[in-house]
């Protein structure tokens, strides 16, 4: 009987021995194959392992805010994070040009580390490729942090770093783009002064080179250092495909103090400077309008920029006027020969919260909504008059429709920045919210 126990008992261990070892092989294989290889293609990939790909893919806050919450407008939650701004600032450096010099060595690494999404995600979002035009001049982590948020492999991304800008942070832009077959430097680098035609030609310098590149973009959106999508790359898709052709930027009657703008000649050295010459009245009798540098622009819209003779004509009519990128394309797009524009009917003016290339909080419009204000005060801080985004303004932010929001700063509030980072990320991988 004892005897008898005692061989049962060994023959159960050594089944219960082989089930562990096959386990463990299954486990070890299953790992194997759920290797996190940026460039493997997923359609091969079993279940376990995409969801095991996706999961490595979030970008969670590094300290201990609830974004969820917070886009709720949950107070509690908001508080929390503005004291965790306060105390905990300084304890979050952003990293340095040195450091993605050194990452950037080995781009497979820093691909991985730094969580970039490499495989298209969707048959309609490889079908219908956006062309970027980033314009940076500094702060290096922002730049990646917004190229991170937009890039997906079947796009193409021009970057147009100021020439005055540090020779280290041209470096390590240039080093960022080398990791990637579609980003690239401008082949042209402007001087950018502010307010001066220069902001301008650093877009048409991109511009030019993304219409030269072998991907066959269907739409144009541009960028500055402080911008940060407010949707998915799927979400832009289903949004310009429904513009049908239709460009869309801020585009209105011209107020009377901003008719000095162009009905003036100015020169531009280090700084721009009206002088009392006076401009002759644009080519073609156009009629001039007013809106900001950021466009949603169709493909046959920014080819007729370098094609059509009256277009090049009113380009250069526009290079020595004040702050051109603030009524050129406005003007543009209420040209009956340019493609994708609206009439120049008043009925058709459209503001910048209509259009849906950018979503800013003007300080002087900030208000209470009850008594007619167009948005709330801002909850970060403003900078020449525009509001640099806080926490507590993103509840708002995300119930909008424009593709993209002006201004976050990391060194501001970089709890906001992060939320949105998670909010972009989580639903660009699984379509849902937060
Ligand atoms: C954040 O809050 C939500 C909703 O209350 C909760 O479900 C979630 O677990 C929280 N997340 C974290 C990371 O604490
Ligand atoms: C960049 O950051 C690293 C690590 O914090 C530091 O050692 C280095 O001095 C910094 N380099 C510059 C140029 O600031
Ligand atoms: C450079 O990167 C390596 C790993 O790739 C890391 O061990 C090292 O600390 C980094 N050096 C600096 C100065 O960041």
């Amino acid at each position: 009987m004892y005897f008898r126990k005692r061989r049962i008992s060994r023959y159960y261990v050594s089944i219960l021995g082989i089930s562990v070892l096959c386990t463990l092989a299954f486990v070890k294989n299953s790992f194997l194959e759920c290797v996190l290889d940026p460039d493997m293609d997923i359609s091969t990939q079993s279940t376990a392992c995409l969801q095991q790909r996706y999961s490595v893919l979030e970008l969670p806050p590094r300290n201990r805010v609830n974004c969820s919450r917070i886009i709720r407008g949950d107070r509690d939650s908001i508080d929390q994070a503005v004291i965790d701004r306060i105390t905990v600032k300084n304890k979050l450096t952003p990293m340095n040009e040195s450091q993605y010099l050194n990452l950037t060595r080995d781009c497979k690494f820093y691909k991985n580390t730094r969580k970039f999404i490499t495989f298209p995600l969707s048959k309609a979002e490889e079908h219908f490729p956006i062309a970027y035009s980033m314009v940076v001049h500094d702060q290096i982590e922002m730049f990646e942090r917004l190229l991170r948020a937009i890039y997906t492999p079947q796009n193409i991304y021009c970057v147009h770093v100021d020439a005055k800008s540090q020779d280290i942070f041209k470096e390590a832009v240039r080093a960022i783009a080398n990791c990637f077959d579609n980003v690239f430097v401008a082949s042209k680098l402007e001087k950018v002064v502010y307010a001066s035609w220069s902001r301008v030609q650093a877009d048409l310098n991109c511009m030019e080179d993304l219409l030269r590149s072998k991907v066959q973009w269907r739409y144009l959106l541009n960028t500055c250092g402080s911008d940060f999508p407010l949707k998915t790359n799927a979400e832009m898709v289903k949004i310009l495909k429904l513009l049908n052709g239709k460009n869309s930027m801020e585009t209105e009657e011209t107020p009377n103090h901003k008719m000095r703008r162009w009905k003036f000649h100015y020169e531009t050295d280090d700084d721009i400077h009206m002088t009392d010459k006076e401009k002759s009245p644009p080519p073609g009798k156009v009629r001039m309008f007013s809106g900001n540098a950021y466009i949603v622009a169709s493909r046959d819209f920014v080819r007729s920029l370098f094609e059509d003779p009256l277009v090049k004509a009113f380009v250069e009519w526009e290079k020595d006027t004040y702050s051109p990128d603030e009524h050129m394309w406005a003007t543009l797009n209420r040209m009956a020969r340019v493609p994708g524009s609206l009439p120049s009917h008043k009925k058709h003016d459209i503001s910048d919260l209509t259009a849906i290339a950018r979503l800013v909080k003007w300080q002087g419009h900030a208000g209470n909504v009850d008594e007619g204000a167009p948005y709330a005060d801002c909850t970060g801080e403003y900078r020449r008059t525009v509001c640099i985004y806080g926490v507590g303004d993103l509840q708002w932010i995300l119930q909008q429709h424009h593709l993209f929001g002006n201004k976050f700063d990391s060194s501001v509030d970089n709890n906001a920045l992060q939320c949105m980072e998670q909010y972009i990320r989580h639903k660009t991988l699984y379509g849902t919210e937060l």
